[in-house]
């Protein structure tokens, strides 16, 4: 492989122009380095992030740039790490100094040293990462490729530039970092740097959970999840970040009962609803959707296996494990405890016969998440039987089709109370007491029931019948 590959091509932005004349001003040397240049040789279109390392001041470079731009963008400085950001033309660029030594043992706080380039590329996390374009002017467009990453990108594999317990070591996130780029590019990571990971697991603990967590959702949202989730697992690190999934793992048999092995039920579960939603937080409710089964799990001797209450205890997780990762405690949670709270559901209705009120109820339970509803119990289904596997998909049909038919008729996805509480004060000549609530509750009931359909003139008259059963008087105006 000839060293002196040239990718003029892939400098097209204006601005690695002025980026090379800041440079040449400041007499020093810059590359464009990193995901830009790994995107690139992917083919996977140009990155909008942009890793500039500058051999000599990072921060001086980036003001320079700034003084050459039109707008003159603002340039943020982090000088504890010699680093700063600039925005331009939707991009944004960081420019860090090159660097010697990365990290200390104990923290992640780096021990800043001057260094050459080649010094900043082994201290990069993986080979295909330590790609640089040179932006002087000399060799402007020629390819820095001392660890051979080209040959690993085509080989499709992640690899450590050094001794991969240095390089995890330095920075344990890349332990995550590796698994996550092995799931997305669907790379191989290295034997001796997996090898590695699974011993150096335990420094994992003193990276930041939002740090994890952002590689977790990364994970979550590639095209295969299950891939990083067993790596996670193989690597020992998934026990430490989220016990309450690998506690799933196993099957126990009792008197010949086996049950399913709930943690690669979950994997697949994961894979399945990924070919359907790209929504982050409906991935994550297919994660965490059987949960509550470890803690529920109990043998019976005449009935086997059973999870009661997984559901509910599964939501009550949801809480504690989203606190713990430090995920964020609003909406979303709410939305992944409530799938979470009525996985189950769907399942009951599509066994029994699909009846209109209990289709009725569920759409009123489920609301405007019906739909990520059944596409959760839907991605649910990993028999290996095919007829079983065909017999749940017809029966969820079924149930889909019968969600649509009572919309329309009933809409009951954003139920209003067709009568409401002032009517029925104003009706009965009633202060805010109890029964308006009976009363309301009634009519919500009847319409669930079917015995009524949601419009106003069946149900004011439902109102009436109610309320003179329960000993109340109409106004005459209203009788
Ligand atoms: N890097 C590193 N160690 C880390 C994080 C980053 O060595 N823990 C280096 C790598 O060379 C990486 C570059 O910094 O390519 C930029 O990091 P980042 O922007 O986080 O990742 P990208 O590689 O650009 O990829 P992505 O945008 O997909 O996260």
């Amino acid at each position: 492989m000839p060293e002196n590959r040239n990718y003029k091509q892939a400098l097209t932005y204006s601005i690695f122009n002025n980026i090379s004349q800041a440079a040449g001003e400041l007499n020093l040397e810059s590359y464009v380095i990193g995901g830009f240049v790994r995107d690139f040789l992917l083919d996977r279109g140009k990155a909008k992030d942009i890793d500039v390392v500058a051999v000599g001041s990072g921060i001086a470079l980036a003001k320079k740039v700034s003084k050459l731009l039109p707008h003159k963008p603002k340039v943020q400085t982090f000088k504890n790490f010699g680093t700063a950001m600039l925005r331009a033309d939707n991009l944004e660029v960081e420019f860090v100094g090159a660097r010697k030594e990365s990290y200390s043992e104990d923290s992640r706080n780096p021990v800043v040293e001057n260094g050459s380039l080649q010094d900043d590329q082994n201290r990069r996390d993986f080979t295909i990462n330590a790609l640089a374009i040179s932006l002087n002017p000399e060799n402007y467009g020629d390819l820095i490729d001392p660890f051979n990453g080209v040959k690993d990108l085509e080989d499709k594999i992640i690899k450590t530039p050094l001794d991969p317990d240095i390089t995890y070591s330095d920075d344990p996130l890349r332990m995550l970092r590796a698994i996550r780029f092995a799931t997305q590019l669907n790379f191989t990571i290295e034997k001796e740097s997996l090898d590695s990971i699974a011993k150096n697991k335990e420094r994992i603990q003193i990276i930041s959970r939002e740090r994890i967590v952002d590689e977790l959702n990364k994970i979550l949202l590639s095209a295969k999840p299950s891939v990083g989730f067993a790596l996670l697992h193989q690597t020992g690190l998934l026990h430490l970040i989220m016990p309450q999934l690998t506690d799933l793992e196993g099957i126990e048999e009792i008197e010949g009962q086996k049950h399913k092995d709930n943690f690669w039920h979950t994997l697949e579960v994961v894979d399945n609803i990924a070919q359907y939603t790209d929504d982050l937080w409906l991935r994550w409710a297919a994660l965490l959707h059987d949960i509550g089964k470890a803690p529920t799990k109990k043998f019976h001797k005449k009935i086997g296996w059973t999870f009661h209450g997984h559901e509910f205890v599964g939501a009550k997780m949801v809480y504690k494990l989203f606190k713990q990762l430090r995920l964020p405690l609003n909406d979303k949670m709410k939305y992944v405890q409530k799938l979470v709270l009525m996985s189950s559901r769907p399942i009951v209705i599509a066994d029994e016969k699909v009846t209109d009120s209990a289709v009725r109820r569920l759409v009123f339970d489920a609301g405007d998440d019906i739909d990520d509803l059944m596409t959760l119990c839907e991605a649910d289904i990993t028999t290996k039987n095919p007829n079983r596997f065909k017999k749940y998909h017809n029966n969820f049909k079924k149930v889909r089709k019968k969600i649509r038919e009572v919309e329309e008729k009933d809409h009951i996805r954003n139920f209003q109370p067709p009568v409401s509480g002032e009517e029925i004060m104003e009706t009965f000549n009633l202060q805010p007491s109890k029964e308006i609530g009976i009363i309301k509750d009634a009519i919500k009931e009847a319409i669930l029931e079917g015995e009524i359909p949601n419009e106003y003139t069946a149900a004011k008259k439902y109102m009436l019948k109610k309320g003179i059963s329960l000993g109340l008087v109409p106004e005459p105006k209203n009788g």
